[in-house]
C-alpha cells in the first residue's frame, strides 16, 4: 500500500538513493533536509522538498502539520568517524538531539513506524567477524556511540509510544546509482573510494593508506562495501516488517576488502595508476568490519545485487568521471 514517507537527509548520499527507491516502489515522499551537506539536485523531482533543520523543533512540527506522515526514514546527521573523534560533542549532542526532536514530533502526530540509518561503527570491539546482530555492542567512536544512543532511545519510543522501528546498521555504503545521476558528493570528502577516484582523475596527487600494521592479511583495514542501491532496497523492504514489530539488521554483503584491495579495484576499473603512501592509523578506525547478513537475508529476503568490488567502484566511477565536481557540475549542466 502506498504510504507518505518523511525522509530526513533525503538530499544526502544514502538518503537520495533511498528516496528514488521509495518512489519507484510507489510511495509518496517528503524530504526534510537543511541542504548543509545535501544537494538540491539529488532530490528526485517527484519528492516534495521541505528545507529545514531537525534542531529547529518548530520547523519539524510544521512539516508534520502539513503532511500526514505514515512512516519516517531518518538519515540526517553528522557521519564521519574521524571527525567524531575530534568533536565528540557535535555527535553525542546534535545527532542525538535531532533524533529526539523527530521522535517527539512523531509521537505527537501518531506516526508508528521509524527506520534509523545506523552503522556498523556501533561494533567497536567485535568478538567475532563476520558480525551478526548478537555481537556485543561497544562503539569505538563518538559517531558510533551517537547512533547507538539513538538505537536505545528508539526502544523507549516503542515501549512508551508504540513506534515500531528498524535499525539498519550499514557497513560501508559505496557506489552510485547505475542509471541516474545520483552519487556520493561530500564536502570535505573523507571516504576511501571517492578519494581514490579523484586520484584517478588527477584531482589528487596521491592516496594515503591510514595504517598498514593492522592484524589483517595485508595489514590494511578490511571493510564490507555495500552498494547504496542495495541499502536503499533494504529500507523499502523493512517498512512492511515494522508494521508488526521492531527489529535491527546488519546490512553488508558478507565479504570484506582491504584498503589495498579497494585501491587495486579503483586502478583496474579506471585504468590508471596513482601513488599510494602509508600514513599513521586514523583514530577510531577498526581493523576489520564485515557483516554476517544472514538475518536480513532470511527475514527480509534481501539480496545484494552488487556483490563485487569492481562493479561497485565502476558505478561510482561513471558519475565521478562525468561530473568531477559532483553536483556542482550537474547543476551547471557540464
Ligand atoms: N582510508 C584510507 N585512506 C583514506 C580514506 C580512508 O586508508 O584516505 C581507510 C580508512 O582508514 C578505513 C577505510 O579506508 O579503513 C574506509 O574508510 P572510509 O572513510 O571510506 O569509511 P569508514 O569505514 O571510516 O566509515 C564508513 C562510514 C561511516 C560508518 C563506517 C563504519 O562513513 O558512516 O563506515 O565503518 F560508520
Amino acid at each position: 500500500m502506498p504510504d507518505t514517507l518523511l525522509v530526513t537527509g533525503g538530499a544526502g548520499y544514502v538518503g537520495s538513493h533511498c528516496v528514488r527507491a521509495l518512489l519507484d516502489a510507489g510511495h509518496r515522499v517528503v524530504v526534510f533536509d537543511n541542504l548543509r551537506h545535501g544537494h538540491r539536485a539529488a532530490v528526485a523531482p517527484e519528492a516534495e522538498l521541505e528545507v529545514g533543520d531537525l534542531a529547529d523543533k518548530a520547523a519539524v512540527g510544521r512539516v508534520f502539520a502539513r503532511h500526514r506522515i505514515d512512516a519516517i526514514l531518518h538519515f540526517a546527521g553528522n557521519i564521519q568517524v574521524g571527525e567524531s573523534m575530534r568533536r565528540p560533542f557535535l555527535y553525542l549532542g546534535d545527532n542525538v538531539q535531532c533524533a529526539v526532536n523527530l521522535l517527539e514530533a512523531a509521537a505527537e502526530h501518531g506516526v508508528r513506524r521509524f527506520v534509523l540509518s545506523s552503522t556498523c561503527a556501533i561494533f567497536g570491539a567485535p568478538e567475532r567477524v563476520p558480525i551478526d546482530e548478537d555481537v556485543s555492542i561497544a562503539p569505538g567512536s563518538a559517531y558510533g556511540e551517537s547512533k547507538y544512543l539513538i538505537e536505545r532511545i528508539l526502544r523507549w519510543a516503542d515501549e512508551v509510544h508504540g513506534i515500531r522501528y528498524a535499525c539498519l546498521r550499514y557497513f560501508n555504503a559505496a557506489g552510485a546509482h547505475p542509471d541516474l545521476p545520483l552519487f556520493e558528493d561530500h564536502e570535505p570528502e573523507t571516504h576511501l573510494i571517492p578519494l581514490a577516484l579523484d586520484c584517478a582523475l588527477g584531482k589528487r596527487q596521491a592516496m594515503q593508506v591510514f595504517g598498514d600494521d593492522y592484524p589483517t592479511p595485508d595489514g590494511t583495514c578490511v571493510r564490507d562495501y555495500v552498494h547504496v542501491c542495495d541499502l536503499a532496497d533494504a529500507h523499502v523492504k523493512v517498512l512492511d516488517l515494522i508494521r508488526d514489530r521492531s527489529r535491527s539488521f546488519n546490512v553488508g554483503i558478507g565479504r570484506g576488502y582491504s584498503v589495498r584491495e579497494v585501491l587495486a579495484a579503483v586502478a583496474r576499473v579506471t585504468g590508471t595508476t596513482f601513488p599510494v603512501d602509508v600514513s599513521p592509523r586514523r583514530a577510531g578506525d577498526l581493523a576489520q568490519l564485515v557483516a554476517d547478513p544472514a538475518r536480513i537475508m532470511t527475514e527480509l529476503g534481501w539480496r545484494p545485487r552488487f556483490a563485487d568490488i569492481d562493479a561497485i567502484v565502476a558505478s561510482a566511477w561513471r558519475w565521478r568521471r562525468r561530473y568531477p565536481r559532483g553536483y556542482a557540475d550537474l547543476a551547471t549542466g557540464m
